[in-house]
């Protein structure tokens, strides 16, 4: 199986995120055709994925407003229709409602959305672990 990986971060942690999830997943015996930004996606490694990986970081006022930063840019990446696609989300404290709303703008991809999990950027290792395990789970269900 191959995947893409898409990322938005400005301070570093999701892409710490994004690498630890391809080396798992490589672990796995997963490709990766590309890892780029979401703000220049590489169409050609999204188009030879079996699945597509967003990942951003959540912004807000740490209990209130929270939301996962540059959903709208998500909501307009290339149609993905029937292309597989998960969501990750890193944050420090509370990340309220965002990954909900991440689902919601990556499902706006037209793509098959499998799923999102949270990621407490004190705990990337862990929570990188789990995002692997969880999603080889849902994509290979015993
Ligand atoms: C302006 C700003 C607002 C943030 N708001 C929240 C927030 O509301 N809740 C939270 O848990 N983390 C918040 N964070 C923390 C980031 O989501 C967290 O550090 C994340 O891992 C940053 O990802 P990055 O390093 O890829 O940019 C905020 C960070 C910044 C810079």
């Amino acid at each position: 199986m191959k995947a893409a990986l898409l990322v938005e971060s400005l301070t570093g942690n999701t892409w710490k995120a994004a690498d630890l999830i391809a080396d798992k997943l490589q672990q796995e015996r997963w490709s990766i055709s590309g890892m780029s930004s979401v703000g220049q996606p590489d169409l050609r490694a999204i188009q030879e994925a079996d699945l597509v990986l967003v990942g951003t970081w959540t912004h807000g006022l740490f209990v209130v407003g929270q939301a996962p930063f540059g959903a709208p840019k998500i909501a307009n990446l290339p149609p993905m229709r029937g292309k597989k696609a998960a969501c990750f989300l890193t944050f420090a404290l509370d990340a309220g409602k965002s990954i909900d709303k991440l689902t919601g703008a990556l499902h706006k991809t037209g793509a098959d959305v499998a799923g999102g999990l949270e990621i407490k950027r004190s705990h990337l290792d862990e929570h990188t672990d789990l995002f692997v395990e969880r999603l080889l789970d849902v994509l290979h269900p015993a």
